[in-house]
């Protein structure tokens, strides 16, 4: 599939899914009753009190796989970016920890999140908050603008992963963190399984491997990268979605246990030195 028409499908996808949330019910992404597949990955990742000092709406539309505002440290007066806001739960979350003197920005392509992330953002009554159209290969935001950039589950969507981290090097400022959730795979895992796996975690995916992941980040320019599990998912989880897709569980099972994982990704832009962004410490001779 080229890359816009993985944009195409995944706009269509989420635009459903958004609708369903607007409509009451929960935005649970997968092919219908039968291959829904959402709960164990969107399940339990807010505490009580974030979720009851949020609208209904915006917790009813949550298709993230962590809480990446709970983990970035967010701090008074920081500006955020959300790669792919969907109903905004983590702008909300992230404008009410930034305060007044900071201000959160969501970014999504799907012209149906953006409106049920705007109504929640009325119904939460927050201001410190901006939500933009746009696609996250090529952000709408000027260089060095941005302290944290946060993303929930949206990144391994993306055609082009390069051009998205490039793009969140581009708009941080230097020493500004990518501090994203995002589901990943660990190991070596057969296509076929790999594409019913993926299916049944991101909707539309095309989850990276670790040190896929790292090597990226580290290539567009980020530095102290980590990767920190979160959940790992067991063969047991997904045994419906396996079988609804013509696969046994007790057969791919071996292949599959515990390799598919939410991880909490942390990569640093570089300081600025004199005129030029380095490596917040190249040795004596340029540090000194
Ligand atoms: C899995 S949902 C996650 C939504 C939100 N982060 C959350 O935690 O609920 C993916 C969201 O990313 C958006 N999205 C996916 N690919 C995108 C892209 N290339 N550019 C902009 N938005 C994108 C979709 O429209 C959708 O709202």
């Amino acid at each position: 599939m080229s890359d816009s028409n993985i944009q195409e499908a995944v706009k269509q996808k989420y635009g459903e899914a958004a609708k369903r949330a607007a409509g009451g019910g929960t935005a649970c992404c997968g092919g219908g009753a039968q291959l829904s597949g959402c709960d164990p990955i969107t399940r339990d990742l807010y505490g009580e009190a974030e979720k009851s000092s949020l609208p209904e709406k915006a917790v009813a539309a949550s298709l993230g796989c962590g809480n990446p505002t709970a983990l970035a440290k967010l701090q008074p007066g920081e500006i955020v970016l959300d790669l792919g806001s969907g109903g905004g739960i983590d702008v909300i979350l992230s404008a009410k920890r930034v305060g007044p003197s900071g201000k959160a920005y969501g970014l999504d392509m799907t012209d149906e999140m953006l409106a049920l992330a705007r109504e929640n953002q009325k119904k939460a009554g927050v201001e410190n908050v901006e939500f933009l159209k746009g696609t996250i290969e090529n952000i709408p935001l000027p260089d060095d603008s941005v302290d944290v950039i946060i993303s929930n589950c949206v990144i391994n969507l993306s055609g082009d992963k390069d051009r998205v981290l490039s793009e969140a090097f581009r708009v941080l400022k230097p020493s500004g963190r990518l501090a994203v959730s995002d589901v990943v795979v660990r190991g070596e895992v057969p296509a076929d399984i790999r594409k019913s796996m993926e299916l049944w975690v991101g909707c539309i995916a095309g989850a990276l491997e670790e040190y896929e992941y790292k090597d990226k980040l580290y290539a567009a320019g980020f530095e102290a990268v980590d990767v920190e599990p979160t959940r790992v998912y067991k063969v047991e989880e997904a045994r419906d979605f396996l079988s609804a897709a013509g696969l046994d569980a007790d057969t791919v099972g071996p292949q599959i246990d515990g390799k598919f994982i939410s991880a909490f990704i942390r990569a640093n832009k570089p300081a600025r030195r004199g005129n030029v962004i380095g490596p917040s410490c190249c040795g004596p001779s340029c540090c000194a």
